[in-house]
Formats: C-alpha cells, structure tokens, sequence
C-alpha cells in the first residue's frame, strides 16, 4: 500500500537516496523567500507545515518518554533500567532513541542520564539512585525521520540546599529564556536572559556545550550559547531548535570522562543541572514542542 512507504525508504524514482531526501512532496514554505534566505545565510531550515507536523509528534513523544522515565527514577533504581524502559517506549511508539550510536566514539545506550556533578552526557549504569542525589534524564527521538529533544531533572528523596537551588535556577533559566522567544528577538539574547538570572541566584552557565537546531536532524544550525554571546541571528518563523541551559553551583568549567569520552564533570565537583524543551518560533512568539499535551 503506497501510504506505508516510509520516509527514509529508498525513493519511487530509482535514485537511490531516501524519499524523504528526494520525490518527497512538500508543501512550499509560505515564506518561501526568507527560507532561502535563512538557509544561505545561516543553514537554518525554516520548517513548513509538512514538516512541523511530523516534528511535533516525535517532540510528544520524546516528552511522553521522558515523564515516563522520570517517574521511574527513585531510590534503589540503576540509571541502566531506566535506559532500558526508555528504550522499550522508543520500540512501541516504532521510534528509534537517537543517541544510540551516535557520534564518536558511538554513544552506547538510549537515553543520557547525568548524575550530581555530571554536566551532561551521562552514562547510564548499574549503580542504583540514592537519597540526595539530582538526576538529569534526556530523552531525544527519530519518528517517522523527525527528531524531538527534551530533558528534565529529578530529585530523589531529601537533597542539598545547593542542588535544591541548581534544579530550580535552571528550570528558571529555561523558562525565562523561552518567553521571551518571538520572530525578530537577537539569538545573543537567550544568553543575556539565562546568564543574568544564573549569575543572580550564585550559579554559573556552562559554555561547553549549546542548545541547537532539530527537526529534521538531530543537530542542525543555529547554535543556541547559554551563556553571554555575540550571535546576531534574528529568530523567524519556522526556526525549531533546543534550549537546554546546564548550570552549575560552582564555576562553569569541566571536563571530559577519559575513559568513555562523553560525561562531562564540573571540575570543581559541584553538582549540575539542566533543563531542556525543543521550541518552535510562531508568528507572535512560539510554542513548546515537548510541553506534553493531555
Ligand atoms: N540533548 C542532548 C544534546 O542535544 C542529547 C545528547 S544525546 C548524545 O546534545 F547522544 F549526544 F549523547
Ligand atoms: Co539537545
């Protein structure tokens, strides 16, 4: 039957590159012009229609994944079980978890699951949770070829002053730095807004990492700095891209597991937190992609 023909299978015409990359009929861009343009300028893929849709069901479930997971983080529970439900959900929804296998050296398990003073990129292992520890789930999907991005921290049992004071300023940060999306805001001032609320309640922004583009790739242009930068890329309509600030209660600085090449640390052992959303810039402002509908 045509309609079961997948976008990432081979397309109708003999060329042999994916459908989705070839015949595939897309709606043109209502603002068909600035598209060019944003994508000359900057590569950045202002989304159409076509496409939003299918990035907002991958964004609903990456956000259902992820409350599911959260729910299952409590004491005595290994990170490695949660990996392994998660990947469960991926397999029913028919999705595949994108970090599997990423990068280089491959990223080996389905979802990142960053502990106390890991930044981010955490591992999942056969270490059970504790009382006091903080806990960053990420969750990102491929559905149907579009990708979703999201992350959440949990607490387990009673916690520091500290982290208690890290999970919070940087759930703010994320927030703040979303109301003020609108088509026309300078990128640079996502920054401003998550750098002055961070440093305010005794916190830093780390620089190490960025949010970026998604939708149709994992990672696609812009950037997105937490910190205070220069970017002077004007947001439009159709951008989807990820804030996902990683604050620290010490100094912003880390470091790089040697062994797995991933985790990153806060070098001062402090603990970390991070909050994420994928967004899409509307025409009067945007809208949350991974905020999950009921
Ligand atoms: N939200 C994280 C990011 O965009 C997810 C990382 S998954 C990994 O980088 F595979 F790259 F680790
Ligand atoms: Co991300």
């Amino acid at each position: 039957m045509f309609s079961m023909i997948s976008r990432n299978d081979p397309c109708f015409c003999g060329s042999g590159k994916k459908w989705k990359k070839c015949h595939y009929p897309l709606k043109e861009h209502p603002q068909k012009g600035l598209a060019d343009e944003y994508f000359k300028k900057y590569g950045i893929i202002l989304k159409n229609d076509e496409q939003l849709a299918g990035i907002r069901r991958s964004c609903q479930l990456a956000a259902y994944i992820l409350k599911k997971t959260c729910e299952m983080a409590k004491a005595g529970v290994p990170t490695n079980e949660i990996n392994d439900f998660s990947h469960q959900l991926h397999i029913e929804a028919n999705a595949i978890p994108a970090p599997l296998g990423y990068g280089s050296p491959p990223y080996p398990k389905s979802i990142c699951t960053s502990l106390n003073h890991e930044i981010c990129h955490g591992i999942p292992n056969d270490i059970p949770l504790k009382e006091g520890d903080i806990l960053n789930i990420d969750v990102s999907c491929i559905l149907d070829g579009f990708f979703g991005d999201c992350s959440a921290m949990v607490t387990i049992g009673k916690i520091t002053p500290e982290k208690e004071n890290v999970v919070n300023v940087a759930q703010q940060c994320l927030m703040r730095a979303i109301a003020i999306l609108r088509p026309g805001l300078i990128l640079c001032e996502i920054g401003d807004v998550i750098e002055d609320y961070a440093i305010e309640h005794g916190c830093s922004v780390v620089n190490q990492f960025v949010g970026h583009g998604v939708g149709l790739q994992f990672h696609e242009p812009p950037q997105v700095p937490h910190h205070r930068n220069e970017t002077q890329i004007p947001l439009a309509p159709g951008m989807t891209f990820t804030i996902e600030p990683m604050i620290n209660a010490g100094v912003r600085d880390g470091y790089i597991d040697s062994e797995n090449h991933w985790t990153a640390y806060t070098k001062d052992g402090k603990p970390s937190a991070q909050w994420e959303h994928t967004l899409l810039v509307t025409d009067s402002g945007c809208e949350i992609l991974t905020l999950l509908e009921d």
